[in-house]
């Protein structure tokens, strides 16, 4: 079974594509997520987590789902992380959680999709990004060969400053990057409330027709990258960019 959570598509995206190769079902958990459900899964293929690359790791609100959900049948753990360069040393990390989850670890991809951090990075425009998606469907064919064979995923081993990134920077950077006061909104909101029911973390209420961040952002970028009306600003860092959304979707 595949299970997936997104911010801007691009980890939906791959969690389908590999679904097709794999002749098997996904699954998102923004609502187990959004309402704080503890899942209970049964599944008689490998699981296979598909998620965005954030600091480096897994998004803190996606390992935390594993860790509360109860996974039954087979034990075998694939993961496949979204990411816009690397994911550091990210697979130790999703080992300790198979091995407090009792699931066996089978190793995890990276797989290269479009930049979608546009509260920090340039991010690409349409043609730019589709480009992107094609150069990484042999990766996502390789991922899905390894599974469907049952083998485990091939991972170099993480270097010193993987583990770095992926260690103490991760913790600075969910700590003192990670936040919604820079968000603003401009007179161009249309208050049709999108931004609300995308926002994985209820982060978002309409009030008199206009958003309020409520400080438990986790820095996805579904809302600043799905507003219709392009009325969302992370301080000065998104002015001028294209937002975005995987364009496959
Ligand atoms: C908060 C945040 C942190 C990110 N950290 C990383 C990172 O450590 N390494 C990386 O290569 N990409 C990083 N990215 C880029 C995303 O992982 C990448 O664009 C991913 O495919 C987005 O997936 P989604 O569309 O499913 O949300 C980050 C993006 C965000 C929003
Ligand atoms: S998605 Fe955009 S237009 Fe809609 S309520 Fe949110 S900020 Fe306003
Ligand atoms: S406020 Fe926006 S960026 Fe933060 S978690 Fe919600 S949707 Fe994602």
């Amino acid at each position: 079974m595949i299970i997936y959570y997104t911010g801007t598509g691009n980890s939906r995206y791959c969690a389908g594509y590999l679904a097709k190769e794999l002749n098997t079902g996904t699954l998102d958990a923004f609502n187990y997520i959004r309402d704080g459900i503890a899942g209970e899964f049964i599944s008689d293929e490998p699981w296979v987590f598909v998620s965005p690359t954030h600091g480096w790791r897994l998004p803190e609100i996606f390992s935390d789902f594993i860790e509360s959900a109860c996974f039954s049948g087979d034990r075998r753990a694939y993961f496949v992380m979204t990411c816009g360069t690397d994911i550091g040393a990210a697979g130790r990390f999703n080992r300790k959680l198979c091995e407090r989850k009792g699931l066996e670890y089978m190793g995890t991809a990276a797989v290269v999709m479009p930049e979608n951090y546009v509260a920090m990075f340039p991010v690409p425009d349409e043609a730019g990004a589709r480009e992107i998606v094609a150069k990484a469907r042999p990766a996502l064919n390789r991922t899905a060969e390894t599974i469907g064979a049952g083998e485990r995923l091939a991972e170099g081993a993480p270097g010193v400053l993987d583990r770095l990134k992926s260690g103490p920077v991760n913790a600075a950077f969910r700590r003192f990057i990670i936040g919604d006061r820079r968000f603003t909104v401009s007179g161009s909101c249309i208050g049709c409330g999108k931004c609300a029911r995308l926002c994985p973390v209820g982060d978002i209420e309409l009030r008199d027709g206009r958003p309020v961040w409520l400080g438990r952002c986790t820095h996805c970028m579904a809302c600043i990258c799905s507003c219709p009306a392009l009325a969302i600003e992370y301080g000065r860092a998104s002015a001028g960019k294209p937002r975005y959304r995987c364009p496959e979707e």
